[in-house]
């Protein structure tokens, strides 16, 4: 795992483990893929001041939500990562634990709520989507709020899947059919076969046990999942689930000021500017271009996180100048850990943290409160 410099080659050597259906619902996105592109070149196409003799160290710790992490960003809330590696949402939690940076868990998630906070010390988030009848979500944030986990993001982008073209092409909708394609695949990589394919268990969404009985199969869980889309969950379903949780909550999807606004309004600690990495809504913007316009209308004690497109330290840092509190981690971490398990993932956590730990000492900031607009280098008519 050593040898791996940067996300882009634990994004290789996912690739070469994976099995192609799974590596594509991994990598993929929604229709063309125009805004998972667009939240790179976001990001590739904004600039930094370079500032000389700007000291030998940074400070990366960061206060978000009152609790004061190693670094900025947070390993954000992804569902299925047990189809990279057995046990995959443990070995997230445990490397941001370890890290000391944040860890939120999806609904989605292939170990229970229960079982990884049994397991990780570290502060721990929620995330819920807008499934089912109140009473479903009633039960998973009372589940949560027993085992410990501080904070809770309502992801509110989903009513309807986006069009997942590679996926679709593979005919997977978050379970593997065995199809012969797919059977062959599995057999060309046999590494991912035997550890999670023939491993002791097959990922499910544990979270969901709890509503189908112990006995539920796998097929019978997606079947479920599938089944408890809401296209109707309105403001009133937040104000509702605002009153069911008394510890901070975020709303995940935003990319308007107009939402962050309401959102707000409705009682929301802070929003998570997201375009769900490219996988919702195809054409929307890239994250970090609407991210300076909703942090601004914003008043001072919302908190503002942002993810799509981290692939750098350096990104980190452009968010964070723009007015970000902190940035969430998809892809970056999951890369790792279908990389190489545990270990993958905290070699894309250090590795993020060196880059941004220069990019910080180029940019002469000492620590994060340092960053700001200062360090966007802008045309000089924008400047005046
Ligand atoms: C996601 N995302 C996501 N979001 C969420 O709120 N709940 C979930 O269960 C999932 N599941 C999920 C699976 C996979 C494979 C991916 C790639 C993404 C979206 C995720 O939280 C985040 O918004 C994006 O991943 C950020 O973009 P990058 O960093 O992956 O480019």
């Amino acid at each position: 795992m050593k040898r791996a410099v940067n996300i882009e080659d634990l994004r290789r050597r996912a690739r070469s483990r994976l099995p192609r259906v799974v590596f594509d619902y991994l990598d993929g996105a929604a229709e063309d893929e125009i805004t998972l592109t667009a939240n790179r070149r976001g990001f590739q196409s904004i600039q930094l001041v370079p500032r000389i003799l700007g000291g030998g160290t940074a400070d990366l710790s960061t206060q978000i939500l009152g609790h004061r992490y190693a670094a900025p960003f947070l390993i954000g809330p992804t569902g299925l990562n047990g189809i990279y590696w057995p046990q995959g949402d443990l070995h997230l939690a445990r490397a941001a634990a370890d890290a000391g940076v944040g860890f939120a868990l999806s609904t989605a998630s292939n170990m229970s709520m229960e079982a990884i906070s049994a397991q990780v010390d570290g502060p721990k988030w929620f995330q819920l989507y807008p499934w089912g009848k109140p009473d479903f979500s009633k039960s998973l944030l009372d589940r949560a709020r027993a085992a410990g986990y501080s904070a809770l993001i309502i992801t509110l982008d989903s009513l309807v899947g986006g069009k997942r073209e590679r996926d679709l092409r593979h005919g997977f909708s978050h379970e593997i059919r065995m199809s012969a394609p797919v059977v062959l695949d599995g057999l060309m990589h046999p590494g991912w076969l035997a550890s999670v394919w023939l491993g002791r268990s097959r990922p499910r969404f544990e979270n969901l046990v709890a509503f189908l009985g112990d006995g539920a199969s796998d097929k019978e869980l997606a079947d479920f999942t599938r089944s408890q889309r809401n296209p109707h969950f309105s403001w009133e379903d937040v104000r509702r689930i605002r009153r069911q949780w008394d510890g901070p909550l975020l709303i995940k999807g935003v990319m308007c000021a107009e939402d962050a606004l309401r959102a707000r309004q409705e009682g929301a600690d802070g929003v998570i500017i997201s375009n769900h990495g490219g996988r919702q809504l195809d054409g929307a913007p890239a994250t970090i271009s609407v991210l300076e316009e909703i942090a601004g209308c914003l008043d001072d004690g919302a908190t503002v996180l942002l993810d799509g497109g981290i692939r750098r330290g350096s990104d980190v840092v452009k968010a964070l100048a723009l007015g970000a509190q902190g940035v969430l981690l998809g892809r970056a971490t999951l890369y790792g850990l279908a990389a190489g398990g545990y270990d993958g993932v905290a070699r894309a956590l250090s590795m993020l943290a060196d880059e941004m730990q220069r990019t910080m000492i180029f940019t002469g900031c000492g620590s994060t409160d340092d960053l700001g607009p200062h360090n966007i280098a802008r045309p000089c008519r924008e400047r005046d």
